[in-house]
């Protein structure tokens, strides 16, 4: 087989580029290592930047964002007893957009499929070869026999545990990384949610985050011990916890339920330097892992194929490689500040274990300026609702 743009991982970011590169002519295959049901069930976040939901509508997969996505010109933060609001339409003249990744997902399988996509799912040993030179290819086992692929570049959209960041050789990549002494126990519940807005919490107890998917499906996290595990919470225990973390008028009115899913997810920032190696290039979870506190893993993700789609519609178009010898410069500056935002929204909102008092002040300080200060309420305003392109 030969393409154009051979490309690895099925998904978010895969299914992305793949659609937006078809529009413009460009051939493409994806090798996917899952079944195509395993990866639509996938559970993950739920707000979609500004930016975001423009690539969506420019893919042709805006129609259900824009009928079922729930647009958020704010969101609350409470703590010691508090409660208020960071207004992003006042701040920033923008506003984000609730709809959860899992649609996201599902609108780009039916796009590429409607326009005959070639995903290749179930492939194993995806292996990407010959990347420092002009004629890469890939190979890859299905139903018993090496398959290969011959292309002019290999994209690697296949996420944190994926083989393409390991094709780079270690002389040559430079991985920073914070792993976070906490975890995060989600829940997902056919239940009202208890807020029309997300309320971000920090609390002696732990953090706790309320959020959802649509008006009858809720979406809710507490940070808990990275010793922890799904099996010692029933869904009584989490609910009492839920309610002893969130402000008060919240806990009182919160409607339970059964969970229709329940996991336990770690916290870390990743970031691998560079995001190219020859015909390799890499976008997403494959290059950067940031902590689900500013919302950002699928937004970043988006921005990543931002960048590349435009840099291989304009070599495929004739009008030179520029584009894809800034793209890791360009991605990275981006990747790093949406990294620091993270970082600082899940270092001002948790508990952290070895925690002095001194640094306990210093967050409820963090706090107490965020919720008087025009300035520090902008600054989260114009990260959250996500930076240019
Ligand atoms: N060969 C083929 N496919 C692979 C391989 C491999 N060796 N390794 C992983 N994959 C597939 C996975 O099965 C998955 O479907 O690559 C895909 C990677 O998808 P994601 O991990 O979702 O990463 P990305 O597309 O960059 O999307 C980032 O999705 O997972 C969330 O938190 C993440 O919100 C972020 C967004
Ligand atoms: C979610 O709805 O899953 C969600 C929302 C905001 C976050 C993280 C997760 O910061």
């Amino acid at each position: 087989m030969r393409t154009q743009v051979c490309i690895i991982g099925g998904g978010p970011s895969g299914l992305l580029l793949g659609q937006l590169l078809h529009l413009s002519g460009i051939d493409t295959i994806v090798l996917e290592r899952q079944s195509r049901a395993y990866v639509k069930g996938r559970i993950r976040a739920g707000v979609l930047e500004n930016g975001t939901c423009s690539l969506l509508e420019k893919a042709g997969v805006g129609m259900r964002l824009r009928t079922e996505g729930f647009v958020h010109n704010g969101t609350f933060i409470a703590a010691a007893g508090r409660q208020f609001r960071i207004d992003f339409q006042k701040h920033t003249g923008k506003s984000v957009t609730v709809y959860g990744q899992t649609e996201v997902t599902r609108d780009l399988y039916e796009a590429r499929e409607d326009h005959g996509g070639i995903i290749i799912d179930e492939g194993q040993h995806v292996l990407p070869c010959n990347v420092t030179t002009k004629s890469p290819y890939v190979t890859y086992e299905k139903n018993g026999a090496t398959h290969r692929i011959d292309c002019d570049y290999v994209i690697g959209c296949d996420g944190f545990h994926g083989i393409s960041r390991q094709t780079i050789p270690d002389a040559v990549r430079s991985e920073f990384e914070k792993v976070y002494p906490f975890g995060w126990l989600g829940v997902l519940s056919q239940t009202p949610p208890v807020s029309h807005e997300l309320i971000y919490a920090n609390h002696e107890r732990g953090f706790a985050l309320c959020s959802m998917r649509n008006e009858n499906l809720s979406r809710y996290y507490i940070q808990t011990p990275l010793s922890d595990h799904v099996d010692h919470w029933s869904d009584s225990r989490f609910w009492d916890e839920l309610k002893q973390r969130i402000p008060e008028a919240a806990a009182d009115t919160l409607i339970t339920g059964e969970s229709l899913e329940k996991s336990i997810a770690p916290l870390r920032s990743f970031i691998c330097e560079p995001m190219r190696w020859g015909s390799l290039f890499l976008v997403g979870d494959a290059a950067h892992i940031v902590p689900p506190t500013g919302a950002k893993g699928l937004n970043l993700a988006f921005s990543d194929v931002h960048y590349l789609s435009e840099a291989l519609i304009a070599f495929y178009a004739g009008d030179g490689d520029e584009g894809l010898e800034r793209y890791s410069k360009t991605a990275l500056a981006r990747v790093w500040k949406a990294s620091r935002f993270s970082w600082w929204m899940t270092t001002t909102l948790h508990r952290f274990p070895d925690q002095g008092d001194f640094s306990q002040r210093m967050q409820e300080a963090e706090i107490a300026y965020l919720e008087t200060s025009s300035a520090a309420q902008t600054a989260l305003a114009e990260n959250y609702v996500g930076l240019a392109f």
